[in-house]
């Protein structure tokens, strides 16, 4: 399996096998060419703001399109963690209400759930996957009338689990509930289209496999929605809406004051180029594989974390031993993957050490990336 784009777009691929875009994405080219263009124009001459506000307005139609929203649903914040802050904080949430997620979604999660417990007396309730997967219907036993708010990562961190959302959101719905997602490990690597997966709201960070810089987290509020949620945060840029000449009709409101303007150079730019390489082929070399990968770790009798038929780029496996025997392994390969020791919920073997691989595959990535990985591999016991 070749790789879907040039090797040469990647910089970083002339020294490392570069398997770790689920942690960080790697710049191509165009987007550090881009970066240093913005850069050089500010410092030749006097800055624009105006341009660079419609620069930024340009960049929020292209998100508009990859998500199959309307420009008006889509606000630019900082990090993923921002949307879910702002979404759970306006919702009058209460004693006895109760929001839901499962103990594969993000830490920001967790932390925002237990902050809600503390301080409002809502119920956070946690759905335990099984075999590194959680599906609707397990949420089902425990979403009730009293459930105000879904909250799940659309590709799970540890091992690239993939959420059915359009299942979620029914259930959400059924119960007059509203479902969040963070999709950072989600946009990028394949067609997302917020109508089809009826989600109501959904932020990503850029820079994992939008391959762009960090600094700017397009999210995404249904339009029925966007009275509901009240901005975190209030300056200079919606003073006069707030102050009531024209109130509101676009999710703008989220945007208080100066974004980085910068970024959105980059960003407009890595939009593009994924563009260029289309979604459905991004997805379907990634898929091909990660379905080699499995092969390969079943015939070595790897267990791996992240469940069969799942559709994401990432795959997650144990081997056993200490992480400094995987890193040194990884290492002297020169290959970059996300190494850690296992926590102990997820550990399959909780006598021992054991070490979590993750793995991502990108469109830039090869066969030749996966056959390095699998010769490290040679060097580690299976657990
Ligand atoms: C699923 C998921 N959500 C959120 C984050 C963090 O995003 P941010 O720092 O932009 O809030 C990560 C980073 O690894 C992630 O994997």
């Amino acid at each position: 399996v070749a790789a879907l784009s040039a090797r040469s777009d990647f910089e970083i691929l002339a020294s490392h096998r570069f398997l770790n875009t689920a942690f960080c994405g790697p710049i191509p080219k165009v987007v550090e060419v881009a970066m240093s263009e913005r850069m050089r124009a500010r410092a030749t001459a006097p800055t624009d703001v105006l341009q660079a506000m419609e620069q930024v307005d340009v960049v929020r139609g292209q998100v508009a399109s990859l998500l199959n929203a309307q420009r008006s649903e889509i606000a630019f914040l900082h990090s993923t963690s921002d949307g879910e802050n702002i979404v759970a904080r306006s919702l009058a949430l209460g004693p006895g209400d109760n929001v839901v997620t499962d103990d594969l979604s993000y830490h920001t999660t967790h932390v925002l759930g237990e902050a809600l417990a503390r301080s409002r007396g809502v119920e956070f309730r946690v759905v335990p996957s099984r075999n590194g997967a959680v599906s609707a219907e397990d949420y089902s036993h425990f979403v009730d009338g009293r459930t105000k708010l879904l909250i799940v990562s659309a590709v799970a961190h540890v091992n690239g689990f993939a959420h059915n959302l359009p299942h979620l959101a029914a259930l959400a719905h059924e119960y007059g509930a509203y479902l969040y997602v963070d999709a950072i490990q989600a946009v990028g690597t394949r067609e997302i289209d917020v109508r089809r997966e009826d989600v109501d709201f959904l932020c990503f960070g850029t820079y994992k496999w939008v391959m762009s810089g960090f600094g700017v987290a397009p999210f995404y509020i249904r339009r029925e929605l966007l009275d509901l949620i009240a901005p975190d945060r209030v300056g200079w840029h919606t003073a006069h809406h707030l102050r009531g000449d024209a109130p509101y009709q676009s999710a703008k409101k989220f945007e208080h004051a100066s974004p980085s303007f910068d970024c959105y150079y980059p960003l407009g730019a890595a939009l593009h180029y994924l563009e260029s390489l289309g979604l459905e082929n991004i997805e379907a070399h990634s898929t091909r594989l990660v379905s080699l990968l499995r092969e390969e770790l079943t015939r070595r009798a790897i267990r791996c974390f992240t469940p069969a038929e799942n559709r994401a780029p990432t795959i997650s496996f144990w081997v056993g031993g200490p992480p400094e025997l995987t890193i040194q392994a990884l290492r002297s390969r020169s290959i970059e993957a996300t190494v850690s020791s296992e926590e102990p919920r997820f550990s399959p073997q909780p006598t021992a050490p054991v070490t979590r691989i993750r793995v991502s595959c990108a469109h830039f990535n090869d066969e030749n990336d996966l056959q390095s990985l699998i010769d490290a591999l040679a060097d580690l016991s299976p657990c």
